[in-house]
């Protein structure tokens, strides 16, 4: 992974730090790299691990960085403070690309002015491990090559999906950024129903948490075979995960549509419900 000029990341806190880490893993120099942090403590490590230029706030800047890309891995609330200064960097040789949840592109294009290319990401929270996947989507201004670039970027924590029509990323929120949260109340499900059928607290937490743990892995490594293969292999007719799946399934595990049942139906709402949220709060 190259960069002809230099990165700025505006935010070197959970994520932006991952995918600082993630991009010098892949080959960017760290000189490349300038960071805005205002938490000292944050900054410190930044500068000692990985031995990135950090400045307090966007006034600490050199006057004459031009940087390629300029990330925002800020919260939301704080966007409409921290973007603005930005704005001298704009032109045709520089991408703004965001990771804020909900912060839609017009927001950057309102602050930072209509000649902005702006891309929107909407990462999630496995990006801590590299594992994460993110939906992308940019504006006019943004050039293939720019494109590209972000691209590769967002690479480093995890997969990568593109969408041109920016209100696809309610459904995107609903389903990869909020599911994480699902997963894990799946393991609380499980390790509540492993106690009811009589298992001790402590081994019913660690079975739970180990099956999902090793299913995902399982979905991972096999990347060729669908869920539903996945599925139907553990499944033998008339056995003990046949009569689990049953109740899930609503009793037909070999319908046309095997999501459609129970627990099919109770994550079409969820996701759904997620996916309005999104909307409600975009405004
Ligand atoms: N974490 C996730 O899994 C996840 C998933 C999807 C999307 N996102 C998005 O990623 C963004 C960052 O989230 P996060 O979890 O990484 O938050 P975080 O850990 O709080 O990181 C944000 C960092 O930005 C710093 N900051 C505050 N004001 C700043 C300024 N004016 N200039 C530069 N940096 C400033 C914060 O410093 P202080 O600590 O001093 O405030 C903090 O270190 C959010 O917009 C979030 O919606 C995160």
């Amino acid at each position: 992974m190259t960069a002809a000029r230099p990165l700025l990341l505006v935010g070197g806190g959970k994520m932006g730090g991952a995918l600082m880490a993630g991009w010098i893993g892949r080959g960017i120099p760290a000189r490349d790299i300038v960071v805005v942090e205002p938490n000292p403590d944050i900054a410190a490590t930044l500068s000692r691990d990985h031995g990135v230029t950090v400045a307090a706030g966007a006034d600490d800047l050199a006057e004459d960085l031009s940087p390629e890309l300029v990330m925002f891995a800020v919260k939301p609330q704080v966007m409409a403070q921290v973007a603005p200064p930005y704005r001298r960097f704009v032109g045709p040789d520089t991408v703004f690309l965001s990771i804020a949840a909900g912060t839609p592109i017009s927001f950057f294009e309102n602050c930072l002015g209509n000649a902005a290319a702006v891309v929107r990401a909407m990462p999630n929270t496995p990006a801590a491990v590299g594992r994460g996947v993110s939906v992308a989507c940019g504006n006019a201004r943004v050039t293939d090559a720019q494109q590209k670039l972000c691209h590769e970027l967002l690479t480093a924590v995890g997969q990568v999906h593109w969408v041109a029509d920016e209100d696809l990323l309610h459904a995107v929120t609903g389903l990869s950024g909020s599911g994480p949260a699902y997963v894990f109340h799946l393991v609380e499900c499980l390790a509540r129903a492993g106690r009811e059928a009589g298992l001790p607290g402590d081994l019913a937490d660690a079975l739970a948490r180990a099956t999902v743990e090793g299913a995902g892995e399982l979905l991972h490594r096999a990347a060729k075979d669908s869920p539903r293969v996945l599925r139907q292999n553990v499944t033998s007719p008339g056995g003990t995960t046949a009569a689990g799946l049953a109740v899930l399934m609503g009793g037909d595990p070999g319908k046309e549509d095997p999501a459609a049942g129970p627990l099919g139906d109770l994550v079409s709402a969820c996701v759904a419900a997620a996916a309005k949220r999104s909307r409600e709060l975009a405004g």
